[in-house]
């Protein structure tokens, strides 16, 4: 074999030598692909060292050139082997890297609950659905007139005044006061007898405190029929009370004044707080009005055409967040509106 025909195929195995060696140190599928290039590319190292193969004379260039053969394929492999090997390692750190652990227990998806003032207007109606109350709406958007003038309190009266009242302005319509307005509504519609239970929002441009928020939920409750009395009254309050607080409430009835009422009485029950001693929410007196009740004013009759000498009865209303805050120990009515889950989630099973 001449010189210049060795030489060439010592080059030639040089760079296989030093391509397996650079390969040995190539990291990632792309360091690989790179080094094909510079070795196996159109103007690689092994292509270009291949082309001095013209120059040697025509009986030597099959043996070089098959020693070069050798070396392409060599390579070829090496770099196939490198490429697949760092791709396998590639692919195993992706797969540990988000690998699931399936022995973890799973998690509990949430579920609603309903609100505590949801769960007590359901107590409240199957109490009065025991004693043959209907139960029925009105607007929460009221005219003057449904909520203030038809029950006896007239232009002028506190209860009117801008500052408890949210009007809608330029008309003559308000937000409703209180559930009282559907009394109106409900007698207006139909003669007597009428059982009714209306429950409702309300409200009341009072800054929200401890005790005051300006939505908050009423219960109305009305009784018209003929030879209705305060005893009558008296039997509904104290039935209600127990039936909601439970049997051993200690409940005092004394007169009040409500415009659409006469007489009025409020019903106080003992301070759940204290248990009646005395503290800063009774004001010390052992006592927390609780509702607001009456026997139905012959104003009120006459104002949805009921005759007042054939037809009586009476007329409670009370807040709901306020028996709730009684029955649960709440401290604030905020907590209803806050929807704090950990306040919330305390009244899950009713
Ligand atoms: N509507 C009165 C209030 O909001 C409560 C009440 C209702 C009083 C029915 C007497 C009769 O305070």
């Amino acid at each position: 074999m001449s010189r210049a025909a060795g030489d060439l195929r010592d080059r030639l195995q040089a760079l296989e030598a030093e391509g397996r060696a650079e390969l040995a140190s190539a990291a990632t599928p792309d360091d690989v692909e790179e080094l094909r290039v510079r070795y196996l590319g159109r103007k690689g190292r092994v292509t270009r060292e291949l082309q001095g193969l013209g120059a040697l004379a025509p009986d030597e260039r099959p043996a070089v050139g098959e020693a070069g053969n050798r070396v392409k394929a060599a390579l070829a492999e090496a770099l196939d082997a490198r490429r697949a090997a760092l791709q396998e390692a590639l692919e195993s750190a992706a797969l540990a890297a988000d690998r699931v652990d399936v022995t973890l227990p799973g998690r509990v998806p949430r579920e609603g609950l309903r609100h505590p003032i949801s769960i007590a207007l359901d107590e409240l109606r199957s109490i009065f659905r025991e004693m043959g109350f209907e139960t029925a709406g009105g607007p929460e958007i009221e005219t003057a007139y449904h909520n203030f003038s038809a029950l006896n309190i007239p232009e002028g009266h506190p209860a009117r005044e801008e500052s408890d009242t949210i009007f809608v302005r330029g008309t003559d319509l308000l937000l409703r006061t209180h559930t009282s307005p559907v009394q109106i509504r409900t007698m207006e519609s139909r003669p007597p007898p009428i059982r009714l239970l209306a429950p409702g929002r309300c409200y009341r441009n009072d800054a929200p405190d401890a005790t005051h928020s300006p939505v908050f939920y009423q219960i109305e409750v009305l009784v018209v029929e003929e030879g209705i009395t305060l005893g009558h009254l008296k039997w509904t309050l104290e039935r209600f009370a127990r039936a909601y607080f439970g049997r051993d409430v200690r409940l005092r009835f004394r007169p009040g004044y409500f415009p659409f009422v006469e007489p009025g009485a409020e019903l106080d029950v003992a301070c759940v707080f204290c248990g009646g001693a005395g503290c800063a929410t009774c004001k010390g007196s052992g006592w927390i009005e609780v509702l607001g009740s009456g026997m139905v004013h012959p104003a009120v009759f006459e104002a949805v055409g009921y005759d007042p000498e054939r037809w009586s009865g009476f007329a409670f209303g009370t807040g709901v967040e306020r028996l709730a805050m009684l029955k649960h120990g709440i401290p604030g009515i905020r907590l209803f509106y806050e929807n704090d889950l950990r306040f919330l989630a305390q009244f899950a099973g009713g």
